[in-house]
């Protein structure tokens, strides 16, 4: 089964897709899976004009001509989908916000396929569940079956000694 996964994360190697390698090693364990990264970083999308074109007279409309395209036919060949976003003050990351409101049509034209998702946030310890809880109901929309909602909380800088002594921690 081929599975595309969204990584909304500026960092490449940071916590998001250490976690998202993590996700993919657990489910090669458990079945015959191969995995492809998109980066939104890496990719040109362009932030939505609010025209109303997709919405009121068709996706293909967009007077935007960048990525869009591309990553929605890597939708559309791959079996299945994990979507991933650290939070970013309470939500998802500008990355994969501007990614998903490229997509807004869809969001009203819902076509239920039944493909299966996986939604994957990391954290430094808040805003969690609203932030998956976004992407699980984008991603139904989107016409996906969400299986699970997978969450990682981690300190988002270490404290070096230099920064304890300059902080006073209380507890
Ligand atoms: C701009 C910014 C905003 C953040 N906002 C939050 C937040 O609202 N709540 C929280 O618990 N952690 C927040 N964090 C910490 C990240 O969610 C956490 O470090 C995450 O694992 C980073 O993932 P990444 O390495 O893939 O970027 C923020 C980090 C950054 C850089």
């Amino acid at each position: 089964m081929k599975i595309l996964t969204i990584i909304g994360s500026p960092r490449k190697k940071g916590n998001s897709y250490q976690a998202a390698k993590k996700l993919e090693t657990e489910m090669k364990n458990k079945g015959n899976y191969d995995f492809e990264y998109i980066f939104l970083k890496d990719t040109h999308l362009e932030i939505c004009k609010g025209c109303f074109n997709c919405i009121s007279k068709g996706g293909d409309l967009c007077p935007l001509k960048d990525d869009r395209d591309m990553i929605e036919e890597k939708m559309q060949e791959a079996d299945g989908l994990v979507m991933v976003s650290p939070v970013y003050v309470m939500q998802v990351t500008s990355l994969m916000k501007n990614f998903i409101d490229r997509l807004a049509y869809r969001c009203h034209r819902p076509v239920y396929h039944g493909k299966k998702a996986i939604v994957l946030s990391t954290t430094g310890g808040m805003g969690l569940d609203k932030t998956l809880k976004y992407m699980k109901d984008i991603t139904e929309v989107w016409g996906y079956d969400v299986e699970d909602e997978c969450g990682l909380t981690t300190p988002p800088f270490p404290y070096s000694e230099k920064l304890k002594k300059k902080i006073r921690i209380k507890y």
